[in-house]
């Protein structure tokens, strides 16, 4: 069987602490594809920074004529099968359209998809015209407490799905996991609308992107049942990862204080509490679960559910939320913008974040 060659733009500076100006997130991509090293060879890397790009190179054992400074001489040069973009969000766009242009098969792409609706909804079309698939890292969908709670709104135990609801510290950087998550539990099924106020008082930005300080957020998806969200000093209203309210009965994922995954019968039974085996809300080695669907499926030619379709389901609301406070209305969907509402809110001045005076 022909290995898969992979390479990887933007590689990150491993620090002990990652955090919202780096987190090196391409070592956790190659971490992934070296665990199926039968299937994948990790063949070159691109980073404009060439001591991060030496680096990374030095770690997985590439040799200097494989070490690139730009995604354009890696793409001319190399013929890769897979390309794994781990750059802040502005670049994700261009970078993922870069790529399909010069003929790879597939692309995993990190979150949030992109730095506004538009550029999401270009690379999809963009990689959909070319035939390559475009998956991007949510890859909490892999992990037990998650897996588990879909299997029990599945089984029935607690009813039809009226609700699904999360808390999370904003609704894009790492609202876009809430949000994922909450399409999954819906059963992918897209919204309606969505009505939102956001409060962004205190400059945050998270990978060079605007972040809101607190969101409300409430949505209608297709079919039936509601999505409501709380971020940053709101998010202990609900003050769970993810819940699901159903008409018989409620799960609770990653509680505070609580066992990650519990459930219960409203007929007065107590909580139940299941056993995740160790998985947490953020891992062990969910990026390489991740990976490894996106490699399995690409072999099998099958569309894994990382892909553009369910991304861009999720991160519709993402923007339509945000819009929402722009409009200070409804916003019924599809979401007929481009721009990035909260950027443009800043850039024009209606809303001015100060810096912390910490
Ligand atoms: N899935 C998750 O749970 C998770 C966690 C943290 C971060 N992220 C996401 O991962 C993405 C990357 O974050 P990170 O923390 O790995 O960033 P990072 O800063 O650690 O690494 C990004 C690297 O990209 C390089 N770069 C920038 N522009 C480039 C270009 N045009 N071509 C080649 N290299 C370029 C930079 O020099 C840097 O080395 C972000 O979108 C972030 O939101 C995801």
């Amino acid at each position: 069987m022909a290995r898969f060659r992979v390479g990887f733009i933007g590689t990150g500076r491993r620090r002990e602490h990652g955090g919202p100006q780096g987190w090196a997130m391409a070592y956790q991509h190659a971490a992934g594809y070296h665990a199926l090293s039968e299937e994948c060879e990790l063949v070159a890397c691109a980073d404009i920074v060439a001591e991060n790009a030496g680096a990374f190179a030095q770690q997985w054992g590439k040799g200097h004529d494989h070490v690139y400074k730009s995604a354009e001489a890696i793409l001319e040069r190399e013929d890769l099968d897979i390309v794994s973009i781990a750059v802040w969000p502005q670049w994700h766009a261009p970078l993922a359209i870069r790529a399909a242009q010069a003929g790879v098969a597939a692309i995993f792409c990190e979150k949030p998809m992109a730095d506004t609706w538009g550029a999401c909804r270009q690379m999809a079309d963009v990689c959909r015209e070319h035939g390559v698939r475009l998956a991007f890292d949510h890859q909490r969908r892999f992990g037990r407490p998650f897996r588990a709670a879909k299997e029990i709104l599945e089984s029935g135990l607690i009813g039809a799905l009226v609700r699904v609801e999360f808390g999370a510290g904003n609704l894009y950087d790492y609202g876009t996991h809430n949000f994922d998550l909450s399409s999954y539990f819906a059963g992918e099924r897209r919204a309606l609308w969505a009505i939102a106020q956001i409060d962004y008082r205190t400059l945050r930005l998270a990978f060079g992107m605007h972040n809101e300080n607190q969101a409300y957020a409430l949505w209608e998806y297709e079919g039936g049942g509601f999505g409501l969200a709380s971020t940053g000093r709101g998010a202990r209203l609900v003050d769970c990862h993810n819940r699901l309210v159903g008409q018989e009965g409620e799960i609770e994922i990653g509680r505070t204080g609580a066992d990650v995954l519990r459930y219960r019968r409203y007929d007065g039974r107590s909580w139940q509490v299941v056993d995740c085996q160790g998985d947490g809300l953020h891992g062990p080695g969910y990026v390489e679960r991740a990976v490894a669907d996106v490699v399995r499926c690409l072999r099998e030619g099958r569309t894994s559910e990382l892909e553009a379709e369910n991304a861009l389901r999720s991160t519709e609301l993402i923007f339509a939320c945000w819009e929402s406070a722009r409009r200070v209305g409804r916003v019924d969907l599809p979401l007929e913008i481009e721009d990035n509402p909260l950027e443009d809110m800043v850039g024009r001045g209606v809303i001015q974040p100060q810096q912390d005076a910490k």
